[in-house]
């Protein structure tokens, strides 16, 4: 059903795959209608984009009534896919120097990041402290945008290994709405520390992909991996379905580049945020609990 064997690499200053027409104009098609026809959303974020999410009970409603988004959704959830992902990533990117340090052995099928809001120690308490043995879980949205939805550059929960995007609408460049990838401008040699929200001037954009269907994107959610999307006009054009996932740990992941390894520290507030709103700085140092 997928052909990722047609993901190829991007030039970026992380480990990005594009492929197109991985998922084909008819699949793309039946989806659209199976996300149309749904009934009810978990939520909308990001100034229009509606989302059912795996975990909540309307998904499961989803997913049983739905017959090619399930098996999209059994496809993906599974270790062995997973693993296919993985080894993808080892072999194109051999020479990268960003890795996880702490591989998962284990795949939790039934695992999901949870869509509570927390403060930043009701957080740090659910992601404990100790690093070492993650398990892995496949977190999926199938989501509808319409005009308006934007994303500020950032870089995704600390938790993340691999994010990835299905497109399955054609959206005309003039529309907006296309994925945005982002570098730091600073020196080679200063590469210390990296928020998860840096300001729009400390970054240059790399890369721009128009959303085209039946394509898809995968990348690693390394602590540089800077994306964002640019505001989408809902003017003469469809609205903008994707499907949105990652494979994530259920600890913070701790990246090593070239031997030096980076911590995620969180963010300090007493408000209650969705996990993917609060702040974390990758750094050398391991945070203190
Ligand atoms: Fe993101």
């Amino acid at each position: 059903m997928l052909k990722i064997e047609r993901l190829k690499i991007i030039k970026s200053n992380f480990p990005v795959l594009v492929g197109d027409k991985v998922l084909s104009k008819s699949i793309c098609k039946v989806l659209i209608k199976e996300i149309s026809n749904s009934k009810s959303f978990d939520d909308m974020i990001m100034g229009g984009r509606s989302r059912i999410n795996k975990g909540s009970k309307n998904f499961n409603i989803y997913i049983k009534n739905s017959k090619i988004s399930q098996k999209i959704f059994k496809l993906f959830n599974s270790k062995s896919f997973y693993k296919k992902i993985e080894k993808i990533f080892k072999n194109k990117f051999e020479n990268t120097s960003w890795k996880n340090e702490n591989l998962p052995n284990i795949f939790n099928k039934s695992k999901f990041t949870i869509k509570k809001k927390l403060n930043s120690s009701e957080l740090k308490k659910i992601l404990g402290n100790n690093y070492k043995n993650p398990k892995v879980n496949l977190d999926i949205d199938f989501s509808v945008s319409r005009g308006g939805y934007r994303l500020r550059p950032h870089r995704d929960d600390i938790t993340r290994l691999y994010n990835f995007l299905i497109y399955l609408t054609d959206i005309p460049k003039k529309n907006g709405g296309s994925l945005t990838i982002y570098k730091k401008k600073t020196k080679k040699n200063i590469r210390k520390s990296f928020r998860r929200f840096p300001k729009i001037n400390e970054l240059e954009i790399v890369k721009e992909f128009t959303p085209k269907q039946g394509t898809v994107v995968f990348f690693q959610s390394t602590p540089n991996s800077y994306h964002g999307v640019k505001r989408f006009i809902e003017k003469n054009c469809p609205k903008r379905f994707f499907l949105y996932g990652s494979y994530a740990l259920n600890k913070p992941v701790i990246w090593n580049y070239k031997n030096t390894l980076y911590y995620p520290h969180i963010i300090s507030t007493k408000k209650r945020m969705l996990t993917s709103f609060h702040d974390a700085n990758y750094l050398t140092t391991v945070p203190k609990h």
